[in-house]
């Protein structure tokens, strides 16, 4: 038995629980959000796909009541408002730091055991923000946001090489954000070649420069941030949680020292099980990386001092 709430029921969220159900990955979903009756819609709709998709997972919809979730494994939190055109993730941080963190002290009534993964934007300060109102051990709290930014980069990545995206390996580390990401060009893969033996320095700078406004593209695109990849990418590191799979992800965790950084949670490459993120794998940067790292981490710290000024 496995039980996953995601606090917040519009696009991302939805398509998260939607993925869950659909890959088996949990034996119950619980949507829940503050518009009346918008989560249970949601669930309704999705527990009459069951028979049609072949899943068990009985997936539930809750109008802000936190005793639906309770005993909860994992808790993703999605609430909050999405960027439109525009509009950096950084710019969403007043009103979605009040919303994660009274979300946080209300599922922590209600799970004292769960692990929290943040989604909301802007995900790296969110995250933090998660860390310090919860006082929860650090391993269970787990941004989410490279293992999309790193699906976006292979998808990159596949269409230049015109090769299957399964085919391609690569990581994007740092922060969630347009100009603070790191797709780690140097270390991405063609099935265990180095993609620089396929394609031109010139091609994998586009390709990197893509992956950093990958999700601004969309958002002019849409006219609303993406939901498809970013709800298959948290159900992702829902699975890895829930069914202890000890993948390696890129994901945004509280440093202490690791990679040059300390009182900060930024995206790096993490092991994920039962436990949350449960060890840093210490990747060897080279000089350009590290400093690009180094200036990921200061607009992220910066961001974090904008918390401070908030009265959240
Ligand atoms: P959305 O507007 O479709 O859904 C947000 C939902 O949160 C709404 O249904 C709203 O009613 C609900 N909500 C607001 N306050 C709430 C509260 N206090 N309690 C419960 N529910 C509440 O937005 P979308 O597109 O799903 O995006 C959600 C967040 O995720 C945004 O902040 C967006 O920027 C972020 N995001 C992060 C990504 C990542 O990789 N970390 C990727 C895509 C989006
Ligand atoms: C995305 O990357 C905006 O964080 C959101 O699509």
């Amino acid at each position: 038995m496995s039980k996953v709430t995601i606090v917040g029921a519009g696009n991302v969220g939805a398509t998260c629980a939607d993925a869950i159900a659909f890959r088996k990955i949990a034996s119950e979903v619980v949507l829940l959000d503050i518009r009346e009756n918008f989560a249970e819609g949601k669930a309704l709709d999705m527990m009459q796909t069951a028979t049609l998709n072949g899943f068990d997972t009985r997936v539930s919809g809750s109008t802000n009541d936190y005793a639906k979730t309770a005993g909860s494994d994992v808790v993703v939190i999605t609430s909050g408002i999405p960027r439109k055109p525009g509009m950096t993730r950084e710019e969403l941080i007043g009103i979605n730091a009040g919303i994660v963190k009274g979300v946080t002290e209300n599922i922590l009534k209600h799970s004292p055991n769960a692990i929290i993964v943040v989604v909301s934007n802007p995900m790296d300060t969110m995250t933090f923000l998660a860390l310090t109102e919860s006082k929860l051990p650090k391993n269970r709290i787990i941004g989410m946001g490279g293992i999309l930014d790193s699906a976006r980069f292979k998808c990159y990545l596949s269409l230049a090489l015109n090769c299957s995206p399964n085919d391609v390996e690569g990581m994007v580390i740092g922060g969630h954000g347009d100009t603070t990401m790191i797709p780690l060009t140097r270390l991405a893969s063609y099935k265990g070649v180095p993609v620089s033996q396929f394609l031109s320095a010139e091609a994998l700078q586009k390709v990197a420069a893509d992956t950093m406004v990958g999700g601004a593209t969309l958002t002019g695109m849409l006219g609303t941030s993406a939901w498809y990849a970013p709800g298959a990418a948290v159900a992702s590191l829902v699975d890895s949680i829930l069914n202890d799979q000890k993948k390696l992800f890129p994901c945004c965790v509280s440093l202490n020292g690791e990679y040059g950084q300390k009182d900060i949670c930024l995206g790096v490459p993490v092991v994920i099980g039962k436990n949350g993120w449960e060890s840093i794998v210490d990747v060897k940067l080279n000089a350009d990386e590290q400093a690009a790292f180094a200036k990921s981490a200061e607009a992220v710290r910066n961001m974090n001092t904008v918390l401070s000024t908030i009265n959240a």
